[in-house]
């Protein structure tokens, strides 16, 4: 049988009255977000994608989303697009912190707010972005120096670092490397031997720590991960060559995602620095409150913990991502 426009209207209408909502309601558009994301470089990464679809779809806002393969062109060009179909609110993760003021330009040219997650950009006109959501990176690099510091407090003999670090002029890499230096120069027993990119990826992570070994060799007493994925692929590099990861080489990571859980179960990563991804239900109600009238605050920083190996199994059921 069919059903006519009318019929279908008139029912969806009478649902609407006995569910209680208003009929103004039904006329209300849906609220669109366009939303660029880096890549899916990380378990991080998937987690933080996964958060935003599912808020979305749970907030009732139409989410466009598009994958920047880690590629700054294709977020630019995203951002574009999302322009040019004059959605209410654009959201994004940028992969690099330079390079964007054109872009947001366009976007304020064309009223469109920006809010960015998880991590900045470095524009000097502020007003190009309303919010920014997401970790303190700075604060990030500090907690994983505090733990080295305090964990080597008796070592006497110097403390040879390796530093696998994120995408090159990222702002996590910036500031995980700064805020770790900041802590750690205070004792000149700490030198970092070498230090370079793995791109956040478990695949480079494993290919620049095998570089590393066949350089320093036993000589390195602590792997500094700026995020898990690095260090789980550093830490195949370890023991194929024949060394005890989080014994013979000490290991330090940011992000605390269950992989690295996993891993402190077993034995092979001493420490990672909580970042959590879980940012959707927040740029939601972010996104709902700009559409409202309100001015969102500059900048809305994630609260995180810090998870030795010891509390690794406690902690494992409790984790989210
Ligand atoms: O910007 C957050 C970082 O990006 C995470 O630490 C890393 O895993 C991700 O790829």
């Amino acid at each position: 049988m069919k059903t006519s426009r009318r019929t279908a209207v008139t029912t969806l209408a009478a649902a609407a009255l006995a569910a209680g909502f208003p009929l103004s309601a039904l006329a209300q558009k849906k609220l669109v977000l366009g939303f660029s994301q880096i890549g899916a470089e990380s378990e991080w990464r998937t987690a933080n994608t996964e958060s935003i679809k599912s808020a979305a779809a749970a907030a009732g806002i139409e989410l466009k989303f598009s994958d920047a393969q880690q590629k700054q062109e294709n977020q630019i060009k995203a951002i574009r697009s999302f322009i040019a179909q004059k959605v209410d609110v654009i959201a994004f993760s940028p992969v690099v912190e330079s390079g964007w003021e054109p872009v947001l330009r366009e976007a304020k040219a064309a009223k469109i707010p920006v809010i960015l997650t998880d991590r900045a950009v470095n524009v000097k006109d502020d007003s190009l972005w309303v919010s920014f959501m997401g970790s303190d990176f700075l604060e990030e690099g500090r907690k994983a120096g505090r733990w080295l510091v305090e964990k080597s407090k008796d070592v006497k003999g110097d403390v040879h670092i390796v530093e696998l670090q994120g995408t090159v002029g990222s702002a996590p890499a910036i500031d995980r490397k700064k805020g770790f230096e900041e802590i750690i120069k205070a004792d000149p027993k700490f030198k970092i031997v070498r230090s370079q990119t793995g791109d956040f990826t478990r695949a480079k992570g494993k290919e620049v720590m095998e570089a590393f070994l066949k350089a320093e060799g036993k000589k390195i007493n602590v792997l500094y991960a700026h995020n898990d994925d690095m260090a789980i692929g550093a830490i195949q590099a370890i023991e194929e060559a024949g060394l005890k990861p989080a014994k013979d080489i000490t290991i330090i990571s940011i992000d605390a995602v269950k992989g690295a859980f996993e891993a402190m179960i077993a034995g092979k990563l001493n420490v990672t620095v909580e970042c959590s991804p879980l940012l959707g239900p927040q740029l939601m109600s972010a996104v709902k409150d700009l559409k409202a009238g309100k001015t969102l605050p500059k900048r809305i920083v994630t609260e995180e913990s810090v998870f030795p190996m010891e509390v690794a199994a406690k902690e494992f059921p409790n984790r989210k991502y």
